[in-house]
This record gives structure tokens, C-alpha cells and sequence, in this order.
């Protein structure tokens, strides 16, 4: 096997921040471009200073989301920031930003204008909105979240609207601009010239709930035979909060394992896929379902899910999640232990594929993070620490952008870098 970095010889001018950016550019890096992080100097992308553990060190918030890049501080706002941000243009590939609506502009570097500098620049923005009423708002993940669908489908029902822990607003839009730009990269091979990549946080949260908007247009057309509230109470005329039923295929639920009274995540999800029920009923010792027409088909059972599931739980509730599992795995019942980030962080398979990596940081010393879930065979991924402000400033413009040291002196001197 040859290992070689799928983005070898691209370079990315990072103007993120937060997470939505960074997760975006961090896959870049992972997969081998060298992403040249953009930050405000003496202050960088406020997330260093979020969230802190330690004091007066870059927080794991930040550290978890830019491995692999370089950081120069630089204020394209003054004289000699702008010729440098404007030589930077020149000689990177894609620029991804996600900054207010219009930052970049104010910046003195509208779309038209980095074309013009650049025809082969792929620019690509993360927004909260697309064109419309709200284009011009500032969003974050629970704002996404909410306006996306997710809040709305998500929680118990006839409870709150609840927004998850999955970051399906921030990294889950940002990962789906890697995609657009690594499709204008290829367009780029063919056509020679650079496009504009644009995702809403909207859009992607929508794009990721779309079995909602599928079940908003079957409600349509009668209930939803998955949803609890097809037994419980019935439908208003939007799709309805489901709590943990599956609302796939399959009728689904959390149930109790040995030691729910203490452990908080002594619970295991368990799917009662119609091909798999007969080992299942067999193994909670209900053999006698298979002969009950009240039990023995899918839409027999779809009245009495509840029963179901409180007897699959008096089973499970005499063994750890981990040996349900065990149990479950081989009769083919699909099933998913609920897993503690406690658990995930000392979970050796995640080590081994390095899906949980540990790495060296100078100021902060060993921390953990999740490296890329995106493998390549023969491009690797390497996850190395994130940079210090300004670590990397001198360098990228010696070496990328050929500045010399009085030139460099006398930006610093303005307050540009
Ligand atoms: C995330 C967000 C809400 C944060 O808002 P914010 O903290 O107020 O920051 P802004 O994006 O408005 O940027 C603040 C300013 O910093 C400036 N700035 C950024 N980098 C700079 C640099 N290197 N040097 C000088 N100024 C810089 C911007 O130009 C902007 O100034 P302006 O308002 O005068 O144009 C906002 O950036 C946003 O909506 N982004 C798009 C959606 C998004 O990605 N959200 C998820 C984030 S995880």
C-alpha cells in the first residue's frame, strides 16, 4: 500500500470560527491539505478562551476542533493585513469562512473580488440561513437545531421540544460543506476556475431530519402506524415529538438494564425487527407469542408495543447492558447499549482505529480527541495538536507567501499580524 495525503497540494485560507468552520476545515487537514487558520490577532477565534479547564490555555473546545492546522494571526482590516490576505487569496485553493452575513465583505473582500484575484479560489461559507427573510441573522447550534426541524421532532411526547447532544447544526452542516467543496474541487480539474460553496445550518439540519418531512407528507394521508401516538392520542396536523419510538420501519425502544437504579446510562435501545422477533420472543422467554395471533405478525403487535417492550425490559433488566448486547448480537436483534462518553473515551476499538486519538499539547499536555470517522485506505489520516495563536504567522509568510523580515516587521509594527 502507498500512503499518500488525499489532499496533498491543496491549501485552505481558514477563516472560521467557532465550530461549524473548523469541524469543515479539520476534515480538510485530516485528509492532507494544509489549512492555514486565519485568526484576529491578540485574541484568536474565541474559542480558545471558551469553556476553559485549565487557565490561560487554549480550551479543549478549541483544540478539539483544529488539529492538523497552522494559525497566523492577521487583521485583513488594515493596510498591510489586506495585501497579505490578498497574496494569501492568490495562493490558496478554497477559503472557507463562517462569519457573520457580510464579514468577509466588510472585510473589503466580496465574492466578485476574490474571483477576480483568484479565478481558481473556491470560497465557501457556512450561514445560518440561505436567501430569504433571515438571511441576515446570526445563528448557532441550538438556533439550527430549532429552526431546522430537529427541536420540533425531537423529545418526549406532549413534552418540551428538546435539542440533541449531536451537533447536527454546527459540525453536521460544516461536514457537509467538505462535501461541496470537495465536489468544486473536482469541477475545478474540468473547468479550471474556482466556485462559490454556500450551506445553511438550516438546510443541513433539514437535510439530516428529512424521514420527518417524509412522515409530515404520509400524515397527510392517515397516522403514523410507528408513532406512539397512534395508540396514545392521535395526531395534531404537524409530525409529532416520539420520544425514543424508532419512526423507521421498525417499532423500537430504550429499555432498563441491571443497575439503571445507580447508573444513569444502564439502559440499551433494542429494535423488534419483524425478521429477528421469533429469537427474540425465544430468548426473553415468550416463545409463546409465535403461535398468538394477537402477537405473531407486525401489525398485531403494532397495538401492543407497550407490552412488548415492558417484557423484552423485565428480561434486560436482569443483565448489564454490555451482556444484552452479547446476547442479542448473534440472534440478529439489532441493539445499541447506551454508551457514556466516559465509556466511548476508554473504548480500546476507538483507540485502535484512531477514531479516539490522544495527543500532546504543549501547554495543556495530553488531552483526547475525535479524529477523523472518515478512513481512507491509503490515506491515513495523523491527528496532530492544534496551534498556538500565531504559531505558525512567520512561517506561512516566509515560506508560502515569500515575505521577507523587514516586510514582516513593519506589519507587525501596524498591528497586522
Ligand atoms: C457564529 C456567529 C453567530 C458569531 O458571531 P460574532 O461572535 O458576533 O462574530 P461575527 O461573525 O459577527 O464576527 C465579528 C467580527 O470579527 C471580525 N473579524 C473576524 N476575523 C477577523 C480578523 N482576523 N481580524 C479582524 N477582524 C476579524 C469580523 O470581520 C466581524 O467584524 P464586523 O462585524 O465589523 O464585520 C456568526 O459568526 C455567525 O452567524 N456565523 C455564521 C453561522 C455559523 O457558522 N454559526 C455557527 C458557529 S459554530
Amino acid at each position: 500500500m502507498t500512503v499518500s495525503k488525499a489532499l496533498e497540494g491543496v491549501r485552505v485560507l481558514d477563516m472560521t470560527h467557532v465550530q461549524s468552520g473548523p469541524t469543515c476545515t479539520q476534515i480538510l487537514a485530516w485528509f492532507g491539505a494544509d489549512v492555514i487558520k486565519i485568526e484576529r490577532p491578540g485574541e484568536g477565534d474565541a474559542t480558545r478562551s471558551q469553556l476553559r479547564d485549565i487557565p490561560d490555555v487554549d480550551s479543549l473546545y478549541f483544540t478539539m476542533l483544529n488539529s492538523n492546522k497552522r494559525s497566523v494571526t492577521l487583521n485583513p482590516k488594515t493596510e498591510a493585513g489586506a495585501r497579505i490576505f490578498k497574496r494569501l487569496i492568490e495562493e490558496c485553493d478554497v477559503l472557507v469562512e463562517n462569519y457573520a452575513p457580510g464579514a468577509i465583505d466588510r472585510m473589503g473582500f466580496p465574492w466578485e473580488k476574490i474571483q477576480e484575484i483568484n479565478p481558481r479560489m473556491i470560497y465557501a461559507s457556512v450561514k445560518g440561513f440561505g436567501p430569504g427573510p433571515y438571511e441576515d441573522c446570526k445563528v448557532y447550534e441550538n438556533v439550527a437545531q430549532c429552526t431546522g426541524g430537529a427541536a420540533s421532532t425531537t423529545g418526549e411526547i406532549e413534552s418540551l421540544p428538546l435539542v440533541t447532544g449531536a451537533q447536527i447544526g454546527d459540525s453536521g452542516t460544516g461536514i457537509h460543506l467538505v462535501a461541496g467543496i470537495l465536489a468544486a474541487l473536482f469541477h475545478r480539474e474540468k473547468s479550471g476556475r474556482g466556485q462559490r460553496v454556500t450551506c445553511a445550518m438550516q438546510d443541513a439540519v433539514l437535510n439530516l431530519c428529512r424521514v420527518k418531512l417524509r412522515d409530515q407528507q404520509r400524515l397527510a394521508r392517515g397516522p403514523l402506524k410507528e408513532y406512539p401516538q397512534f395508540l396514545n392520542g392521535g395526531f395534531g396536523n404537524a409530525v409529532p415529538r416520539a420520544g425514543n419510538a424508532s419512526g423507521g420501519g421498525h417499532p423500537g425502544s430504550v429499555v432498563r438494564c441491571k443497575g439503571w437504579e445507580t447508573d444513569p446510562d444502564a439502559y440499551i435501545y433494542v429494535i423488534a425487527q419483524s425478521g429477528a422477533f421469533p429469537a427474540l420472543a425465544r430468548v426473553i422467554g415468550h416463545e409463546d407469542w409465535l403461535n398468538d395471533p394477537e402477537y405473531n405478525t407486525p401489525e398485531a403487535r403494532l397495538h401492543k408495543l407497550d407490552q412488548v417492550f415492558a417484557e423484552i425490559e423485565k428480561w434486560t433488566m436482569t443483565m448489564n447492558k454490555m451482556d444484552v448486547m452479547a446476547t442479542l448480537n448473534p440472534l440478529n436483534v439489532p441493539n445499541g447499549p447506551i454508551l457514556s462518553m466516559k465509556e466511548l473515551a476508554e473504548e480500546q476499538a476507538l483507540r485502535d482505529t484512531g477514531t479516539v486519538v490522544e495527543v500532546d499539547h504543549p501547554e495543556r499536555g495530553k488531552y483526547l480527541t475525535v479524529g477523523n470517522p472518515i478512513k481512507l485506505s491509503d490515506s491515513p489520516a495523523v491527528v496532530r495538536r492544534s496551534p498556538l495563536l500565531g504559531e505558525h504567522t512567520d512561517e506561512v509568510l516566509r515560506t508560502v507567501l515569500g515575505l521577507d523580515d523587514k516586510e514582516i516587521h513593519a506589519a507587525r509594527l501596524q498591528g497586522a499580524i
